[in-house]
């Protein structure tokens, strides 16, 4: 039996060696095949029975020897397995952070937004707040309670976008229902402005789009006059395009406001004395604006006699057209890079 351990340990620690065990799954085998529990040395250990008393001792102290210089070897061969795995992935997934680089193409924000974020600025710091309302509005609220009641022009189906044949719900033509939804849903006194998208059957041209934005703005309070409206107006107008930008305030009508009146800026381009940009006026049209009309407060269910309000529209496409001298609508919408990239 003695020849048999020493054969055991001869043949096994010459198969874990580097040749014969060089992967794991190769050491797991010679485990087993060495070490298990139907393994060479078990077999071994099985016919201890057969041996006499003085024999037993000597031959099961050997067979100890055995397994602790087997699993001793077995040991370390894993461990030099592990160590050569780990170096192979470290080859495999090293980095040469000498390569340069992929240049990544950073975009930023568009002209239209740049100058909505500007009037923003402005009236977030005049104490306004800002609102976001729907895109598909009822005609009750995009029309009704603005005081342009059936039959009203700018109902017509020609100018509008309907979703149904009975003229209920629409694509909002305007941002001015955003008053009524303020006025409906905030406590008084109410500063806001409502910038977003409306639609209108349009032919798209130099100053036309069917979708375009506007900002709404509004303020209802104890005694608001005409006179707050122009103050507050001019006072944009310069934070926006330079100190000392003249504006003018010409009559105008609209059905949920009176008076009302359309505000001009004095062209940029010329100061006023007419060239190509104001057509030659001197002039160039920026809003529409007023007195809150009685009726649509009272609609809201806020006292007229109490309170009163102005409210105003701005185009945003001409406002940021004005601000980076920009002679096109269409080049605001048709997101070429080489147009966007100058802003
Ligand atoms: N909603 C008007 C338009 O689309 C613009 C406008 C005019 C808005 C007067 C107002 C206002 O709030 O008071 O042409």
């Amino acid at each position: 039996m003695k020849e048999k351990l020493e054969q055991i340990r001869r043949e096994a620690l010459e198969a874990f060696d580097p040749a014969s065990a060089a992967t794991v799954q190769d050491l797991e085998a010679l485990r087993v095949k060495y070490l298990g529990k139907k393994g060479e040395l078990t077999n071994v250990l099985k016919m201890m029975g057969k041996l006499s008393a003085e024999e037993r001792p000597v031959i099961g102290q050997m067979a100890n020897e055995v397994r602790e210089a087997l699993t001793a070897a077995l040991e370390e061969r894993r461990k030099a397995l592990a160590a050569a795995a780990l170096d192979h992935r470290l080859a495999a997934e090293a980095v040469d952070v000498t390569i340069p680089g992929k240049q990544h193409h950073l975009g930023h924000r568009h002209p239209m937004y740049i100058a909505l974020d500007e009037l923003k600025d402005i009236f977030v710091g005049m104490g306004f707040t800002v609102l976001d309302g729907p895109e598909v509005e009822l005609a009750e609220y995009n029309f009704d309670k603005l005081n342009a009641g059936e039959g009203h022009p700018s109902r017509d189906w020609s100018d509008t976008f309907y979703f149904d044949t009975d003229s209920r719900v629409m694509l909002r033509s305007q941002t001015s229902p955003m008053q009524v939804r303020a006025m409906e849903t905030m406590e008084l006194p109410i500063r806001i402005i409502a910038p977003g998208r409306v639609y209108r059957k349009d032919e798209v041209d130099a100053t036309h789009s069917p979708m375009f934005h506007q900002v709404e703005g509004m303020v209802i309070d104890k005694g608001v006059t005409m006179a707050d409206l122009k103050g507050t107006l001019n006072t944009v107008v310069e934070q926006l395009y330079g100190k000392g930008t003249k504006t003018r305030f010409r009559p105008h009508h609209f059905p949920f406001t009176e008076p009302s009146c359309e505000m001009d800026v004095q062209c940029h381009k010329c100061g006023g004395v007419g060239c190509a940009t104001c057509k030659g006026e001197g002039w160039i049209e920026m809003l529409g604006a007023g007195m809150i009309h009685p009726k649509v407060l009272k609609m809201a269910g806020i006292d007229p006699e109490v309170y009163s309000g102005w409210a105003f529209g701005i185009g945003l496409e001409r406002t940021a057209m004005r601000r980076f001298k920009i002679a096109d609508l269409r080049l605001i919408f048709e997101n070429d890079e080489r147009f966007l990239e100058q802003f």
